[in-house]
C-alpha cells in the first residue's frame, strides 16, 4: 500500500506514515525492518537512545541488496540524545548513527529532548542516589551547533533537522536563533493527549508534526496497571467495527487525518502489515470530533523524574 507524504521545506518528501523502533529488541528489530519495507513502509524512526541501530541498518542493508528499495526511497530518521548536547558532541553523535545504520547521511535529525545530560559516554549519567546528572547547555546552542547541525546540512550528512519533545516556548527560543529553522516536530500524541493546541502552533510556525506513541504506548517500561489505555477504549471498538478496522488503524486514521504524521511501532508482521491500511477508509467528521473529545490530558512518555531539569518540556501547558 503506498504512503502519502508531506514536502518538508527542503523539498524532501516526509511519508505520512513510519515505523517506530523503539523497544524493538535486537533480533526483533532487524525482521521488523523488514517485513514493513515488504509491507510499504518508507519510513522508519530510529534514535540512538533506542540501542538497535545497528539491527534497523541490517533490515535496511538486505532490503537494499534485495533490490527492493534504493537509499532514495527511504527516509530516515534519527535523534541526538541528551548526553550529546555539548557543541562539540554533535557531530560525533550523527556520524555514531549513521555508522550503525549503515547510511550516509539522515532524512531527518531530532534533538530528541531539550534537557542535556552531563557529557560523556554514559546515555544515563546518575549521582549517587540515582538522579540523573544534567548539564547547563542551552539547547538554543545545541541548535546553533546544530548550526553544527544546520553545518551538516550543507556537507550534506543529514537533510532536515528538527526538535523532540519540546514545548511552544522551547520551540520559538529555538526560532528566534535558527538561520535554518526546525522542519519537524515530534511529540507524543494520539487521542488522550490530542496536543491541539502544540498542534496549531507547530502549523503556524511551519513545523510538520510527528505523533509519536500513537497507540498510546502500550509496552512502555513504566507501563503499570490501572493507566489509561488507549487501545482498550470501548469507544472506539463501534467506530472500528463500522469500517472493518481494527481500534489501532482507527487511531492511526485519526492521526493522518488532522495532518500528524504517526510512526507505529510493531515488530509483529502481521501488525506492521496492518499499521498502514489505513489509506482506505475515512472517519466522518462526527467521528473526529468524537475521538478528539476524548482527550484527557494523559501523557504515557512523561519523563516526570526528570522534572526537576531546568529545561524539563513539560511543566508548560503545551
Ligand atoms: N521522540 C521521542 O521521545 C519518542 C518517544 C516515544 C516514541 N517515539 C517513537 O514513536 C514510536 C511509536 O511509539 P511507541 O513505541 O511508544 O508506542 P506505540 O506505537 O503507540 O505502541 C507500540 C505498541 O503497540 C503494539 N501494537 C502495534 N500495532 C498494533 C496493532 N495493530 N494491534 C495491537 N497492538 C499493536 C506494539 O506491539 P508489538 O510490537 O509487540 O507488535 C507495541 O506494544 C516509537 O517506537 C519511537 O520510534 C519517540
Amino acid at each position: 500500500m503506498a504512503v502519502p507524504s508531506v514536502q518538508l521545506p527542503s523539498g524532501v518528501k516526509m511519508p505520512v506514515l513510519g515505523l517506530g523502533t523503539w523497544k524493538s529488541k535486537p533480533g526483533e528489530v532487524t525482521e521488523a525492518v523488514k517485513a514493513a519495507i515488504d509491507a510499504g513502509y518508507r519510513h522508519i524512526d530510529c534514535a540512538f537512545n533506542y540501542g538497535n541501530e545497528n539491527e534497523v541498518g541490517a533490515g535496511l542493508k538486505a532490503k537494499f541488496d534485495e533490490g527492493v528499495v534504493k537509499r532514495e526511497d527511504i527516509f530516515i530518521t534519527s535523534k541526538l540524545w541528551n548526553n550529546f548536547h555539548h557543541p562539540d558532541d554533535v557531530e560525533e553523535a550523527v556520524k555514531k548513527s549513521l555508522t550503525s545504520l549503515g547510511l550516509d547521511y539522515l532524512d531527518l535529525y531530532l534533538i530528541h529532548f531539550p534537557m542535556a545530560y552531563k557529557r560523556g559516554p554514559e546515555m544515563n549519567p546518575k549521582d549517587a542516589e540515582g538522579n540523573v546528572i544534567g548539564e547547563d547547555i542551552p539547547f538554543t546552542d545545541t541548535w546553533k551547533v546544530c548550526v553544527a547541525l544546520e553545518a551538516c546540512v550543507e556537507s550534506g550528512l543529514l537533510r532536515n533537522i528538527g526538535l523532540s519533545n519540546f514545548n511552544s516556548k522551547q520551540i520559538q527560543a529555538v526560532i528566534d536563533v535558527a538561520k535554518v529553522k526546525p522542519s519537524v516536530l515530534q511529540v507524543e500524541c494520539h487521542p488522550y493527549l490530542n496536543q491541539k493546541q502544540l498542534l496549531q502552533f507547530a502549523k503556524e510556525k511551519g513545523l510538520v508534526f510527528t505523533a509519536y506513541s500513537p497507540l498510546g504506548s502500550p509496552d512502555r517500561p513504566w507501563a503499570k496497571p490501572g493507566d489509561p489505555s488507549i487501545m482498550e477504549d470501548p469507544k472506539l471498538k463501534p467506530i472500528a467495527d463500522k469500517y472493518g478496522k481494527s481500534v489501532a488503524q482507527v487511531l492511526l486514521r485519526w492521526g493522518v487525518q488532522r495532518d500528524t504524521i504517526v510512526i507505529p511501532k510493531s515488530v509483529t508482521p502481521a501488525r506492521i502489515q496492518q499499521n498502514i491500511r489505513v489509506f482506505d477508509f475515512a472517519l466522518t467528521s462526527q467521528e473526529m470530533e468524537t475521538i478528539d473529545g476524548f482527550n484527557v490530558p494523559y501523557r504515557a512518555c512523561d519523563v516526570s523524574w526528570l522534572d526537576y531539569m531546568p529545561d524539563y518540556p513539560f511543566h508548560e501547558p503545551f
